[in-house]
């Protein structure tokens, strides 16, 4: 597209900026509810809320609370949340037996939550870090992870919160050939209408931090995940993992980090027009609120800028410890 304009002062830019009426009404990109996804994290026991230090705001709660939070968000108008469960040392192995216990705390929390919130959209993470003595999100045999026996394994994981009730699930791992091997398997169990939002563009980001603390992770974590996760440098990278899980039957692709990625945000969209979201992780949440406490950033003005950026980018939605925040400041108006 070419802009056609006349030069100044035919044109003057300013004239719709001039009130907030004919701002409203020039307005390129717009942020609703319907673009968040609320990520929330799990913790075993009832009536436990645990806040996460290094995410002001933010608190791992047991099942009875989950279900709350659950029906505020359904509420507020979110249509979706996304479990993480922080994980007891104790039930951490190298082989991960945990990731598909059918009574988990994630595969719980689902159950609990369709019957309850049935209008909500249940997603989970599919990645084994929660459940790995290594910490990583794959197996680990001297020193190696091992992708194919990662990927069996993550099938497993995939069908039990299939079996759960989930609507979508999110492979955050970065194995590959995890989506076709998952998608065939799904099809192959009957459950045929199961979305897979693809973590198909993650890259090996140091704004992962407070996540690992809030699901108990960084403590076993040895090393980086550098093998798995892409490379910050790589842009190109991004579409062939993008146009190949889509190949694989991802219905939904994401970016993330968010913020720092945009770029690509915006490439992967121009480039398949699939359904794409980006993450805004804990580093980038930690960051706003960090600087909001300080008094040194207006905490408010920043979440939706920041939100804002991802709709201008081309995503169709956000993963963001924000959600609940922004729903309901949306509300207001
Ligand atoms: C791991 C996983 C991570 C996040 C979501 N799933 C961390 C990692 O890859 O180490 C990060 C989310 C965030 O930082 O908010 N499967």
């Amino acid at each position: 597209m070419q802009p056609v304009q006349a030069t100044y002062p035919m044109t003057r830019f300013r004239r719709l900026r001039r009130t907030a009426a004919l701002r409203a009404l020039t307005q390129e990109n717009a942020l609703t509810a319907d673009d968040l996804i609320w990520p929330v994290f799990l913790c075993d026991g009832v009536n436990q809320r645990q806040p996460v230090v290094s995410m002001p705001g933010v608190e791992r709660l047991s099942l009875d609370l989950i279900v709350e939070a659950a029906a505020m968000a359904c509420d507020l108008g979110i249509p979706a949340i996304c479990l993480f469960p922080y994980t007891d040392p104790r039930v951490k192995t190298p082989g991960c037996e945990e990731a598909w216990n059918p009574e988990n705390l994630t595969n719980r929390a689902i159950r609990a939550i369709k019957a309850q919130v049935p209008d909500i959209a249940v997603m989970t993470d599919v990645a084994l870090d929660p459940y790995n003595a290594h910490g990583h999100d794959g197996l680990v045999v001297d020193g190696i992870i091992l992708n194919d026996e990662t990927v069996e394994a993550l099938v497993r994981m995939a069908l039990a919160q299939a079996e759960a009730g989930a609507d979508i699930l999110g492979p955050s791992d970065m194995m590959d050939g995890r989506i076709g091997a998952m998608r065939s398997a799904l099809e192959a169990a009957g459950y045929k209408d199961i979305a897979i939002l693809s973590y198909a563009a993650k890259y090996a980001s140091a704004f992962y931090g407070p996540f690992r603390d809030a699901v108990g992770a960084s403590g076993a974590l040895k090393g980086d995940k550098k093998t798995y996760q892409m490379n910050p440098a790589n842009r190109d990278e991004a579409l062939r993992l993008v146009a190949r899980d889509l190949a694989e039957g991802a219905d939904m692709v994401m970016v993330k980090p968010g913020m720092p990625y945009l770029d690509i945000c915006a490439r992967v969209k121009d480039s398949f027009g699939a359904p794409t979201f980006a993450y805004q992780v804990s580093g980038e949440y930690a960051m706003i609120r960090a600087a909001a406490q300080n008094g040194w950033i207006d905490g408010d003005k920043a979440m939706v800028e920041s939100l804002m950026a991802f709709k201008r980018a081309g995503c169709d939605g956000i993963l963001t410890y924000f959600a609940p925040d922004m729903a309901r400041l949306l509300r207001k108006g």
